[in-house]
């Protein structure tokens, strides 16, 4: 239970009388263990980053290692094998030509570095007034100053600050075909043309098209296909514009493919991952740069370097943790626990009917059920927290992302769970 006197503040809650009975004492697995005896299973892995479940023997081996060797060294004039090795395995991973990786500390600050990497890189090749960016609307990239102003200020969660953010660009993502069932509501030729159109006119002052590949996580959970990120980079390309991709929900595995990127066959010119990265043990993301972003940073002085060096960027820890974690994806073919996990969240969730329901959505280990009105997921948690489940509904919709080691009955009890709401509700 939280203190009365609020000495810890909470995210995204109104600390007045609030009450926190969810005291997690221990966790394994998929399960949350609580200090009142209960055991939740995590619908959402913790915000979606615990991608191999909490307390993995071999992640918590690869921590202690490290540990006693050291924990931390900066980056700015050393170096150690943690970070470069993880840089290595990165970009032999990633889209093709993705050669150069620079690290930070979570996914808002490593989308700030690819924001500034992106204005540098045109000042550096002498070209002026390119650093505005254009973004999908309902999109979220951080809760950091800079990436709020990608994050659809004027509409989404980050309105309040609107009058206080860079002025960005902003388009329409393609909208209500998650599934393949749903009903379509703006089509994949209908937003290319405003994004050709957007690019066009305002070219002249972008530094960067920023989006979420295919899954857009936090700004709503929509959905979108390859061919719209096939056609934004080749539009992209023919406006002189960078694309930036943020892969901090979407990469390792949670569109199916280790990136989503894959699926549209592109490579965009700085990519970012986060959150499953580590594993959820420890915070760490990495942007990732082509060839041709990275060489515009190169010269005979720091003239043209990249002024940016994060205190805990290259934790040793965090990317002893990471190598292991990409290791244990690889060896035990998570991709195919993916493709198990997306057959029964359709089979659980595509089906399910009640008056308040939009739409039901499933995308790779993503399943998500969205409701006309906010209003609609009142005692949900208290109802799923009575059947052993811990899920977190957010404005229009509840959703699971779980673990990717979840069992089929687990992954069954919380998607039953769901639905049970829209039967006693
Ligand atoms: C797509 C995307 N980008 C960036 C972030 C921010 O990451 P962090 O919370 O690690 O700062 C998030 C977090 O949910 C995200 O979903």
């Amino acid at each position: 239970m939280n203190s009365p006197a609020n000495t810890l503040w909470f995210p995204y809650a109104q600390m007045k009388g609030l009450e926190i009975q969810n005291e997690v004492v221990r966790a394994e697995g998929v399960r949350l263990h609580l200090r009142d005896g209960r055991t939740l299973i995590d619908a959402i892995a913790s915000w979606w980053c615990v991608i191999h479940g909490y307390n993995h023997p071999e992640l918590n081996a690869a921590l202690r290692a490290q540990a006693d060797d050291f924990a931390h060294v900066m980056l700015g004039g050393l170096t150690h094998a943690p970070a470069q090795l993880l840089a290595d395995r990165l970009v032999a991973l990633a889209p093709p030509g993705l050669g150069h990786v620079f690290f930070a500390d979570s996914g808002s600050v490593g989308m700030e570095v690819a924001m500034k990497m992106a204005v540098q890189y045109w000042m550096n090749l002498g070209i002026p007034g390119k650093h505005a960016f254009l973004s999908l609307r309902h999109g979220y990239h951080g809760d950091t100053t800079g990436v709020m102003s990608l994050g659809d200020p004027d509409d989404g969660m980050h309105r309040l600050f609107s009058g206080y953010l860079h002025r960005q660009h902003f388009v329409p993502p393609p909208e209500g075909m998650g599934d393949g069932r749903g009903e379509i509501r703006r089509s994949v030729d209908e937003a290319l043309s405003t994004l050709a159109t957007a690019l066009r006119q305002h070219a002249h002052e972008l530094a960067a098209f920023t989006c979420e590949p295919l899954l857009q996580g936090a700004g709503g959970f929509n959905f979108y296909p390859p061919a719209y990120l096939t056609e934004a980079r080749r539009l992209c390309d023919e406006q002189g514009v960078l694309l930036v991709c943020d892969e901090v929900a979407t990469g390792f595995g949670r569109t199916g493919t280790l990136f989503a990127c894959e699926q549209a066959r592109i490579t965009p010119d700085i990519m970012v991952l986060g959150k499953g990265l580590s594993a959820g043990y420890l915070g760490l993301s990495a942007t990732l740069a082509t060839d041709r972003v990275f060489n515009a940073f190169l010269g005979e002085s720091n003239d043209k370097a990249f002024m940016h060096g994060p205190t805990f960027m290259g934790n040793a820890l965090a990317c002893a943790v990471a190598l292991a974690s990409i290791q244990i994806f690889e060896r035990d073919g998570y991709l195919a626990k993916i493709r198990r996990i997306e057959e029964i969240l359709r089979d659980e969730l595509l089906d399910l009917r009640a008056d308040t329901v939009v739409e039901t959505r499933v995308f790779g280990a993503c399943g998500v059920v969205e409701v006309r009105d906010s209003l609609a997921w009142q005692g949900l948690q208290a109802f799923a927290g009575e059947r052993g489940v811990w899920l977190r509904p957010f404005d229009k919709v509840v959703y699971t992302m779980p673990a990717y080691v979840i069992d089929e009955a687990s992954l069954r009890q919380v998607c039953q769970t769901m639905s049970a709401w829209f039967g006693s509700s």
